[in-house]
């Protein structure tokens, strides 16, 4: 009889490095996040009472994100998902981000609080987590409900971000910049190289962006999403037309520190998970971000700091879920 289940504590890993069920559950809502181009920088270190969360740095991108902006987002959004799982899990998520100066790698430690009881939201965010995909097909020209809008600016405050929905003027200026810095991207042989590693045509790599992720190839160049097939021109795509006005958001902080940072990749996940609950599928098109001249000119009215991501949102067709590497991966043992 396998009598692990009773006799393991939920939140402590057993000696063979298997973690318990509550523990095991949270880490994989964690590992679920989006992060740029799937590249899970992440570590996890389980203590008595407490979840560290860890960058691995061996997984930062130098030409995309020399910096570890990216790195910082994609690693705060993997902590919103680990905070919505323990709370699930009937204990109140009490986090410090960076909590020692001098190890700028521990990024959080989420601290297992008192017994605690999820209120609607949360159940909700938490089911979500599993169906929140980066959707990269076309979405069609309904407009999305004010009130929903008004959920996803609330989401992203929250977490201390602000959202600016884009109108028209906004839309026009954010989009041509995008357009700008994917043609720039493109002709840099660093960033093909980069995308080359990270991009694969085999679905059953465990990370990066693999073929059925690449999305079909916009034939009138309508919309600058990143195109992950770039230098993989011989994986087969069929071409698809594009909404010509896709809805818009930037999500700015107010501050552009590491922290700031890692509180902007909360925030797009709850805005992520808030979105999937409302039936909305999301495009993160985060090019010019990731060139300082570009990105400084991304001044839409209603953005107010620095801007960190730029989401597509709107209603579109499923789309697949990405591979992640399994949690004896990213578990340090001790
Ligand atoms: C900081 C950040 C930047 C991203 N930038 C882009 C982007 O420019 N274009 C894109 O298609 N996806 C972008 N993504 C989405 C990732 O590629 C995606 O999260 C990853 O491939 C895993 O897939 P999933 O989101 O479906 O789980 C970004 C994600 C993060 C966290």
């Amino acid at each position: 009889m396998n009598t692990r289940n009773v006799t393991v504590d939920p939140w402590s890993v057993d000696p063979d490095g298997i973690p318990g069920t509550a523990l095991d559950a949270c880490l994989r809502a964690a590992i679920a996040a989006p992060s740029i181009f799937n590249s899970q920088p992440w570590r996890f270190d389980p203590g008595h009472g407490f979840i560290d969360l860890y960058a691995d740095r061996g997984r930062q991108l130098s030409v995309v994100d020399p910096g570890g902006r990216e790195l910082a987002v994609s690693l705060g959004a993997a902590l919103l998902n680990l905070r919505v799982a323990v709370l699930r899990h009937h204990r109140l998520p009490l986090t410090r981000l960076l909590p020692y100066p001098d190890r700028p790698d521990l990024v959080a430690r989420v601290t297992l609080g008192p017994p605690a009881a999820p209120d609607a939201t949360m159940l909700a965010l938490y089911d979500a987590i599993p169906h929140r995909h980066t959707n990269r097909r076309p979405f069609t020209t309904v407009a999305i409900p004010p009130e929903v809008l008004g959920e996803l600016r609330a989401a992203a405050g929250i977490e201390d971000a602000t959202l600016a929905v884009l109108d028209e003027a906004g839309r026009r200026e954010v989009l041509g910049v995008v357009r700008s810095a994917e043609v720039r991207l493109r002709g840099d042989p660093g960033y093909r190289a980069e995308l080359t590693a990270w991009t694969s045509g085999e679905p059953q790599r465990e990370d990066g962006v693999t073929r059925t992720e690449f999305g079909p190839w916009d034939a009138l160049e309508t919309l600058p999403l990143r195109d992950f097939g770039l230098t993989r021109p011989a994986e087969p795509r069929r071409d698809a037309r594009f909404e010509p006005d896709p809805a818009l958001i930037v999500l700015s902080t107010i501050g552009d520190t590491p922290e700031h940072w890692l509180r902007a990749g909360q925030a797009l996940e709850r805005t992520l998970l808030t979105a999937t609950v409302r039936g909305l599928a999301t495009t993160p098109m985060t090019q010019p971000l990731e060139i300082p001249e570009l990105r400084a000119l991304l001044t839409p009215t209603g953005s107010v700091g620095f801007p960190q991501v730029i989401l597509r949102i709107g209603y579109g067709p499923a789309s697949p879920t990405s591979a992640r590497r399994p949690l004896a991966e990213v578990l340090i043992r001790r």
